[in-house]
């Protein structure tokens, strides 16, 4: 019998119940009366106890009293560093005023601009922990984290430290997206092709050089930036060898996601206004849906993004907080799991992979996301009897225990 040796940190997990989320196989990946060994911080073996190989049988049993194991969630899309706060253009959007019309009026997106610029790369990192400690509560493993509330190059460097911070005070992956085209900058307004060349671009070479950046994203949309600014940018990007995403098809149709798919994108993002062709070319480039129900609601848009069609046409879907302080003050995965499936109809099967498996896949990782030998052993235990309550709970968390690169 081979066997390797058991060192310190691993162990094997029994009487537990473990929805893998691997594809293609039961609903949820679903293994009942499971055991699970770790070592060197990664699953080992997955299966029914009556299957464990011996090998494992000398590693220390933590008996998971039938508790369900699943990968620790992962949220994709966040906008977790930021200055401020937008509960004033709350008011003023319950007293009338569109998210447009605040953003056209040098609100929005630039008011944060103005917050973020004005605050230390330590405050910012202090402000960012007190939402990541929320989402880690939910047994979050991995946080994406966007730039893109500097818009010049000093601040968009820091807001990108501050992410990179994070990691190293939590026990936390953080994956950091250089999101520069977010939204014109007041000192170039009516300038969005000078920002782009002369800020957008040469910050993005500054943070490449700094190793801040993992991805590209941008923010295609009428109050942001056209589809040619967003192609310069993705060729900057390329140049690079950079991945991209892209915020597409949230306000309006501009053609967005079919951009991002041409530029084998990881992810587009939003898309309540995508229509088929966007939906084919996603399909075609492997792009994921990256589903935001935080941001539908609290705008209180009306048009749902085509699930029905993503689905036909075996575009995965990811979900996300899309956390930020205007469009999404949202820092619970759970909830996003919930909205998803109550808002736009995803099955909580489809919720749960969508912050799992399909979550890591949005960010190009394929070390997480399921429970399979080899993977991260990124888990966390619920206190559920079946994997429909983690979508089904409004506002309760049934974390019980979370597991993260094999330390509990
Ligand atoms: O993902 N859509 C653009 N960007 C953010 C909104 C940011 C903000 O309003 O501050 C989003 O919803
Ligand atoms: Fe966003």
């Amino acid at each position: 019998m081979c066997g390797g040796a058991v060192s310190e940190g691993d162990f094997l997990l029994n009487n537990a119940r473990v929805a893998t989320l691997a594809p293609g196989e039961a609903p949820y990946g679903l293994i009942g009366d499971a055991a699970l060994a770790v070592r060197n911080g990664a699953v080992a073996w997955v299966g029914q106890s009556a299957d464990l190989p011996g090998e494992f049988g000398r590693l220390e049993a933590r008996d998971m009293g039938g508790r369900l194991v699943t990968p620790a969630p992962i949220d994709c899309h966040t906008h977790l560093v930021a200055g401020g706060n937008r509960a004033r253009e709350f008011e003023m959007r319950l007293e009338g005023a569109t998210y447009e019309e605040i953003a056209r009026a040098g609100g929005g997106i630039v008011s944060t601009v103005a917050a973020t610029r004005a605050a230390s790369e330590d405050a910012l990192l202090a402000d960012a922990l007190r939402r990541a400690d929320a989402l880690i509560a939910e047994g979050v493993a991995t946080i994406e984290v966007k730039s893109g509330y500097g818009l010049d190059t000093e601040t968009e460097l820091r807001m990108l430290r501050a992410a990179r911070r994070i990691a190293g005070v939590r026990p936390v992956r953080v994956r950091t997206t250089y999101l520069g085209a977010h939204a014109v900058p007041p000192e170039f307004k009516g300038r969005a092709d000078a920002y782009i060349d002369e800020v957008c671009i040469p910050t993005l070479h500054a943070a490449h050089a700094e190793g801040l950046v993992d991805a590209v994203d941008g923010f295609c949309e009428g109050i942001a930036f056209s589809p040619a600014q967003i192609e310069r940018v993705f060729d900057a990007a390329r140049e690079l060898g950079l991945p991209v995403k892209l915020h597409a098809e949230q306000l309006s149709n501009l053609g967005g996601a079919r951009l991002a798919a041409a530029y084998g994108a990881l992810s587009a993002d939003h898309l309540e206004y995508l229509d088929e062709d966007g939906v084919r070319a996603m399909a075609g480039a492997g792009t994921v849906a990256v589903i935001l129900p935080g941001a539908y609601y609290t705008l209180r848009e009306t048009r749902a993004p085509p699930i029905d069609l993503l689905r036909r046409h075996g575009v995965g879907m990811a979900v996300a907080t899309d956390a930020n302080p205007g469009s999404s003050p949202l820092t619970s995965l759970l909830l996003a799991m919930n909205m998803a499936c109550t808002l736009f109809r995803l099955t909580p099967e489809e919720a749960l992979a969508g912050i799992t498996r399909e979550a890591a896949r949005a960010l190009g990782l394929a070390e997480c996301g399921v429970v399979a030998p080899g993977r991260r052993a990124d888990l966390a235990v619920w206190d559920v009897d079946h994997p429909a309550e983690l979508a089904y709970r409004i506002g309760f968390n049934p974390l019980h225990a979370r597991i993260y690169g094999g330390s509990p």
